[in-house]
């Protein structure tokens, strides 16, 4: 029993050295001692054996089966590492080729669009653009602003409070101040940003985008402001244009005035075939934005700040439009709730 033992551990050996895969070494492994395998077989009959014969032949072919499997394993790892070598040499991935099929290139979002195309205007004119925080102070926000205590926009139904003195911007205005604080007139900014009010139906949401605007000069008039914004609803909405002035009310400008722009969509109502346009409802202008003069008031605040705008002949012009408002316009899109539901469907129109 222990020759044949022996001859069983010898053809077994040999046949594992000769493999030169892994899958060949798993059939082997099942050959020589899986289930129904010789060794194991040889190994069940041993308690037939005379006594004495029992443990020299158990111990053999015990022997014989952990060799078996020590050289099966040996050999196993030793070639997956060289199969692995070989996967790496041969198979190389590159990832920086471009996926199958090519992924569609995205593009900006109407609004990235929009405010990018409102600031280029503004750059083109000579000025820069600037920050302010979204959560921003009472003080900044309404106060600085000429808002007297009792104005609306200061209750706690329209406007998000952080604590009594700290609030989500309801405007991008306070980039104003801040904007005068930091540094002496002569100013040109314009300061896009998000802003926040308690509003939500089919024209407002909670959350939406302005962008301010603020020129401070010794001499500065209302033709400097309505040339100004001549210039961006010619680049906006096209060179034929026109705007006027409407006297309105803004705490922090004095006067104050709401700027229409001549309808694009029947050119001011005169291309109209006697049919009433949808996009100005048959007026001939579309309001875009509120300005003004800014307010003496506005400058006492920032004077108290920064001195350089102290006891000064200082004249400034503001302007503050909403970029969902354009963009819809613009576009005519007709919800405003299009603009971030983020359906493919609408987006891709654009760009
Ligand atoms: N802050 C105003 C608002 O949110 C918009 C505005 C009006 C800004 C007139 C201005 C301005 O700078 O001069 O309704």
């Amino acid at each position: 029993m222990i020759d044949q033992i022996e001859q069983l551990r010898n053809s077994a050996e040999a046949a594992v050295t000769a493999c030169s895969t892994v899958a060949d070494l798993e059939e082997q492994r099942v050959k020589w001692l899986g289930r129904k395998a010789e060794l194991p077989n040889l190994l069940r009959g041993i308690r037939e054996l005379p006594a004495d014969q029992r443990g020299p032949a158990g111990q053999a072919a015990n022997q014989a089966r952990t060799s078996i499997e020590a050289l099966i394993d040996s050999r196993t790892s030793e070639l997956a590492a060289a199969e692995m070598l070989l996967n790496l040499a041969t198979d190389s991935v590159d990832p920086t080729l471009p996926g199958d099929p090519q992924p569609v290139p995205g593009r900006l979002h109407l609004l990235t669009q929009t405010r990018r195309e409102i600031e280029d205007v503004f750059l083109g004119l000579g000025y820069a653009i600037a920050e302010g925080p979204e959560v921003e102070s009472v003080a900044f926000n309404f106060d600085a602003l000429n808002h007297h205590p009792t104005h609306p926009a200061r209750s706690r139904t329209d406007t998000f409070y952080v604590d009594s003195e700290t609030l989500l911007r309801t405007h991008t205005s306070p980039v104003q101040i801040r904007s005068m604080i930091d540094q002496p007139p002569p100013i040109r900014v314009i300061a896009p940003g998000r802003v926040y009010r308690r509003d939500d139906d089919a024209t407002h949401t909670p959350q939406f985008h302005q962008i301010e605007g603020l020129a401070v000069d010794e001499g500065l008039s209302l033709a400097d402001l309505k040339g100004t914004l001549l210039a961006f609803a010619k680049a906006i909405f096209g060179s034929d244009r026109e705007i006027r002035l409407r006297p309105h009310f803004f705490p922090f400008t004095e006067p104050s005035v709401e700027i229409d722009v001549s309808c694009f969509a029947c050119e001011g109502g005169k291309s109209g075939a006697g049919e009433r346009c949808n996009v100005c409802r048959g007026a001939g202008w579309i309001e875009i934005l509120g300005a003004g003069m800014v307010d003496p008031n506005v400058f006492a605040y920032v004077g108290d700040h920064q001195p350089a705008y102290a006891d000064r002949d200082l004249q400034g012009f503001a302007f503050g439009l909403g970029v969902e408002r354009i963009a819809m316009l613009k576009h005519s899109v007709p919800d405003l709730r299009l603009l971030y539901t983020n359906d493919l469907r609408f987006l891709r129109q654009f760009g």
